[in-house]
């Protein structure tokens, strides 16, 4: 068997019934879009914050292209009340499934001959995983409620019944009704100020997967950072935003000259409160961000080039199942690192490049270098696709697309790329799909590449190939210097840190000895101050060591911590360093006693498997 064939046949293996051009079969929907797809849809939503509730209907326009099959669609927790064929009034049978655990429940509603639209009455429970309710103490400004969502990966279900499936994309328009002190957005058009009655429209008009439906409603303002970009955030938080993100319009002048045109007109990022579990989302027209990324120095803001990136490859070229996640993850990874590099320098790239390399052998390290969770392609068939987060998707696949260029040569590499873009816009993918479109197309023009890059040992194998680039940088020779300073004994007021930046920071931080002697932790804090940092990336790094060492004068500032932030990727390691002993899982589970209900559901769901704790 040829080469090309042997990946080829691994690949249609390993990817079951995805056939490399032909739609995938999404193991996390019950959806079938080949027999009748949802093409557009309309939704019609009152907020309503004392029920906890959202409550209205969803109208779908449906392509049928098999004229006898009902429509499927995917729910969770919705109550439905009511369903109807077109504008009939007349209530239609349904049949609503028994759950099926994180998948919910499968809504079959049968068609008739002509029926074009189908409209959903229904209601949103309390507890409907996408959804956070905020009361006003839990918000910056402490005098109004706030809702927003989270629908990646399939939590979309939990507030619109819909085809729950990123293979399957749809434009939508929406009405939300919400108090009138309050400003509604989407991940849409959106409104600049609050309207006299509460009511908000909204047009998606590019066919978007449904994990990027998004709302959220708050004491909101808008603040301008340029012709395409602004910033939305509490007014308390708006300026300090603002400030933080101007560079935004810069990265998306990056990215155009990188990839092509940015084609969802506006690009504006809303700064929501601290319990948002990630640090961003790159719901289309409208980016989430935790606040997290308000460092107050700028230091920060590769997540707003990561986010944007996926304007391109997620939202435009999107993952067709969640085992094909490390398309959008991977390839956004290697495009945030090269609008970063071109807005602020190799040298500040290469400090993300050598962190992410740390990252990803830290994890192979942990995980074991033979195991499934290392491939690329993923294994999340039986399991919850959320779990895909992780180095391997993230940092894997950017390690992958490096080594890719660098054997290609950039010219080369970034005009295949700018096709990819160009010819898949506004499709989906599979991974068995790339790689016949990378053998197609850049493989082709240089044989040379595949000596250099094996696609099957990357994609469909563990750990990290062999001859993966090892990026290094002078900014972290300097830290490495002074880290072995101080191993060796050297006072921390020795040490030669002047005008070192947050990456820098954890490279020291990360390179300390897993348990540094208290005393030594005591020395550093007291010269550095970093149990009061304003930034939460050295914040998490310097608590996960002060928790190793058992060094206690972190310990309210940690509580605090966790208290206050609910991002995941902060949250999951420190509990886990906590739950190291038994005195401290014992103080775990105190702070999360009192933290849980502050926390959205994605990150309870993991801090409730890492602590033992019934959900
Ligand atoms: N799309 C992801 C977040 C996500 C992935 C949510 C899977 C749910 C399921 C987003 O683009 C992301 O990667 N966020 C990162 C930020 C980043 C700079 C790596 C995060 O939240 O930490
Ligand atoms: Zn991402």
């Amino acid at each position: 068997m040829s080469r090309t064939a042997a990946i080829l046949a691994a690949a249609m293996t390993a990817s079951a019934a995805c056939a490399t051009a032909g739609p995938a079969t999404d193991p996390h929907s019950f959806s079938r879009p080949a027999e009748v797809a949802v093409r557009h849809l309309d939704l019609d939503l009152s907020v309503d914050f004392a029920a906890q509730r959202l409550v209205g209907s969803a109208v779908l326009h449906l392509d049928r292209k098999v004229a006898t099959a009902p429509l499927r669609l995917d729910t969770r927790d919705l109550e439905i009340s009511s369903v109807h064929l077109d504008s009939s009034l007349e209530a239609q049978p349904f049949t609503l499934a028994a759950a099926a655990g994180i998948l919910g429940q499968e809504l079959t509603i049968p068609l008739a001959p002509g029926t074009r639209t189908v409209r959903v009455v229904y209601r949103t429970k309390p507890e409907a995983a996408a959804l956070q309710w905020l009361s006003p103490s839990q918000t910056a400004g402490g005098q109004r409620p706030f809702l927003f969502t989270q629908s990646q990966a399939i939590l979309a279900r939990t507030w619109v019944p819909c085809q729950d499936s990123p293979g399957v994309r749809m434009t939508y328009a929406a009405t939300i009704r919400a108090p009138k002190e309050l400003l509604a957005v989407m991940s849409a058009t959106n409104p600049l100020a609050t309207s006299v009655d509460g009511v908000f429209r909204f047009a998606m008009t590019h066919p978007i997967p449904s994990y990027l439906l998004a709302l959220a409603v708050g004491d909101l303002e808008f603040r301008a950072l340029g012709d395409r970009a602004g910033v939305y955030a509490e007014p308390s938080v708006a300026g300090k935003a603002a400030w933080e993100l101007a560079d935004t319009e810069k990265m998306i002048a990056a990215a155009e000259e990188l990839y092509g045109p940015y084609r969802w007109e506006r690009y504006d990022i809303l700064v929501l409160p601290p319990s948002f579990p990630f640090g961003g989302m790159e719901n289309p027209r409208l980016t989430f961000a935790t606040p997290t990324i308000l460092a107050g120095d700028r230091s920060l803001v590769a997540l707003v080039a990561h986010e944007l990136a996926h304007s391109w490859s997620g939202n435009l070229v999107t993952n067709a199942t969640w085992d094909d996640f490390w398309l959008n993850e991977g390839f956004t990874t290697y495009f945030e690192n090269r609008i970063m590099e071109s807005v602020y320098g190799r040298d500040y790239s290469e400090m993300l490049a050598v962190l992410s390399r740390q990252e990803l052998d830290d994890f192979v390290l942990e995980a074991g270098k033979e195991s499934r969770a290392t491939w690329l392609y993923g294994d999340s068939a039986k399991g919850d696709p959320d779990d895909a987060v992780g180095p391997i998707a993230y940092e894997k696949g950017y390690f992958l697309l490096r080594s890719l260029e660098e054997a290609a040569g950039r010219p080369a590499w970034d005009a295949f790329l700018r096709r990819y873009f160009d010819d898949h816009a506004f499709q989906s993918m599979t991974t068995a799909g790339l790689v016949e479109i990378l053998r197609r197309d850049l493989l082709a023009r240089n044989t040379e590449i595949e000596k250099k890059v094996d696609l099957q040992a990357w994609i469909y194998g563990p750990g990290v190939p062999e001859g993966a680039p090892v990026p290094a940088t002078p900014a972290f020779a300097t830290v490495d210097a002074e880290l072995a300073r101080y191993i060796a004994g050297a006072r921390a007021n020795q040490l030669a840190t002047a005008g070192w930046v947050t990456q820098q920071w954890q490279r020291f931080l990360r390179g300390l000895p897993t348990a540094p002697a208290t005393a030594q932790l005591a020395d550093l804090d007291a010269t550095f101050q970093f149990s009061a940092s304003g930034n939460a990336e050295i914040l998490a790094d310097w608590f996960g060591r002060a928790i190793a060492a058992n060094y206690e004068p972190a310990n309210p500032a940690i509580e605090k911590f966790l208290k206050s932030v609910g991002r995941r990727k902060f949250l999951a390691p420190l509990y886990r360093a906590l739950a190291q002993t038994p005195a401290g899982l014992a103080r775990a589970k105190a702070i999360y006693a009192a933290a849980r209900s502050g926390y959205h559901s994605v990150a309870r769901g993991t801090i409730d498997g890492i602590l033992g704790v019934k959900g």
